[in-house]
């Protein structure tokens, strides 16, 4: 069975028990026995420092409360943020998966389909936009995208959200807690739910253990792994720092067009700012977890890692704007120099960055088998079961 077949069950089901709960509760209101939070609420502040030695910084204009990130957990995983009481921002990113969904394009409103693949997010307070087109420039602006547009959550009026939650009896003892008041206002919600994902961390990953015994910790397939993949084969220098999505204070930041096609049908960047030169162009994605947040790419377009690297092994396309290096790359164990401060390579001969067609990387089974057993170290088994980031809801 395709999986768009089992996506329609889900939501044939979904649908059935929304028609169930609107006849139990005709005036709108909720049941708020469904809701189980700790008498105490969890602690929510940011690691200044994490034990794997990078350090996650708060948002001094919207710091994080361990009430105001309850509430955004709340707010995360309710249902009736959407229009429809079907969907929740956890329907497609989904704790289990990183925070991504495993399926190519999401199910949302109405059961129409996202025009894009949802993103995973890792440690998103260090990133510096967000969505494959960098469209976001903070959570708190980010937070309330979802819920107006009309695919994802269908809730156009910001204002009727607030209304709407005035009438779900549990919010305003939470909005209280969180605010010394019961006021809701759209930037109340949007604030409480940039502070639960400003919360959302992950530095216990079996490379971050790795980390502080030289990686004794590693079999050595991973070991070789990390080198092909911070050194030979340069993957590092776009999948650099904390979420292996930029380097320094970048994280998240660059977009690249890594040669998915000769003519991409969503221009991403280029689309965003109408400049051509920035045609298929996308934010580099986190590599944390990424062993769980399969389907990969913008458009979910490959099932596996195996894929992947297949990509970037021999299957890139000459697209006028893919990244020159990969024109003129050469691997440093096959005659490549690395040139300080750039992606590396050299060794290209006289092969044009502007023109040349794509070099692919080369490389063995046992490199392939390797890369991708050191992608699999980036799993964080510990945030994935973390109560404080779970669905609060019994339904
Ligand atoms: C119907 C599916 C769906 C729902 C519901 C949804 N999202 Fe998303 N999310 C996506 C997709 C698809 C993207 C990528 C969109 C794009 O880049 O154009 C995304 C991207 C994101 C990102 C960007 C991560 C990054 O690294 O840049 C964050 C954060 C996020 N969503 C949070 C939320 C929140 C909070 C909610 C609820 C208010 C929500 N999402 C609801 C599908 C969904
Ligand atoms: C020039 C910068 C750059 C280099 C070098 C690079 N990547 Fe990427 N990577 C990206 C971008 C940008 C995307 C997203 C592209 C898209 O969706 O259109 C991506 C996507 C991915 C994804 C999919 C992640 C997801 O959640 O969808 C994986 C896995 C990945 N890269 C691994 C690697 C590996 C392994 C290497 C080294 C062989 C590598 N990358 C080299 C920029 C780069």
């Amino acid at each position: 069975m395709s999986k768009i077949q089992i996506a329609g069950i889900g939501l044939g089901a979904l649908i059935a028990l929304g028609i169930a709960c609107n006849k139990d509760n005709p005036n709108g209101q909720y049941e708020a026995n469904s809701l189980k939070l700790p008498s105490q609420p969890y602690n929510y502040q940011l690691p200044v420092m994490t034990e794997a030695g990078f350090a996650l910084s708060d948002n001094p204009t919207n710091p994080i409360t361990d009430n105001g990130a309850t509430l955004g957990r709340v707010l995360f995983y309710d249902k009736k943020l959407s229009l429809n009481n079907l969907v929740s921002c956890a329907s497609c990113h989904k704790q289990e998966n990183g925070f991504a969904d495993p399926v190519a394009l999401s199910a949302g409103f109405e059961g129409k389909k996202t025009v894009r693949n949802a993103m995973a997010f890792t440690n998103p307070t260090s990133d510096k936009v967000y969505f494959w087109d960098t469209r976001a420039g903070s959570l708190e602006d980010l937070s309330l995208q979802p819920v107006r547009n009309h695919i994802e959550m269908g809730m156009e009026d910001m204002d009727k959200l607030a209304d709407k939650l005035k009438k779900i009896d549990y919010y305003a003892p939470l909005f209280e807690k969180a605010y010394g008041s019961n006021e809701i206002t759209k930037e109340r919600i949007a604030g409480s739910m940039a502070q639960f994902l400003r919360s959302i961390v992950t530095y216990r990953a079996k490379f971050d253990e790795g980390k502080k015994s030289n990686f004794a910790n590693f079999t050595e397939s991973e070991k070789r792994g990390k080198e092909l993949f911070f050194n030979d084969l340069h993957c590092g220098n776009c999948h650099g720092g904390v979420n292996f999505n930029g380097i320094d204070g970048k994280a998240g930041k660059e977009t690249f067009n890594i040669g998915l096609d000769e003519n991409y049908a969503d221009n991403g960047v280029g689309a965003l700012n109408s400049n051509t030169n920035f045609n298929g162009a996308f934010k580099t994605p986190t590599l944390r977890n990424v062993a769980l947040t399969a389907p990969y790419m913008h458009d979910g377009r490959f099932q596996n890692l195996e894929q992947v690297v297949e990509h970037y092994n021999s299957q890139m396309r000459n697209h006028p704007n893919l990244f020159p290096r990969f024109r003129t790359f050469s691997r440093v164990s096959q005659g490549g120099v690395i040139e300080p401060g750039g992606y590396g390579g050299g060794g290209g001969g006289n092969s044009d960055p502007n023109s040349a067609p794509p070099r692919g990387l080369n490389m063995s089974m046992t490199e392939k088998a390797d890369l991708i057993a050191f992608l699999k170290t980036l799993t964080d088994t510990k945030m994935l079961a973390e109560a404080k980031y779970a669905n609060p809801f019994s339904n």
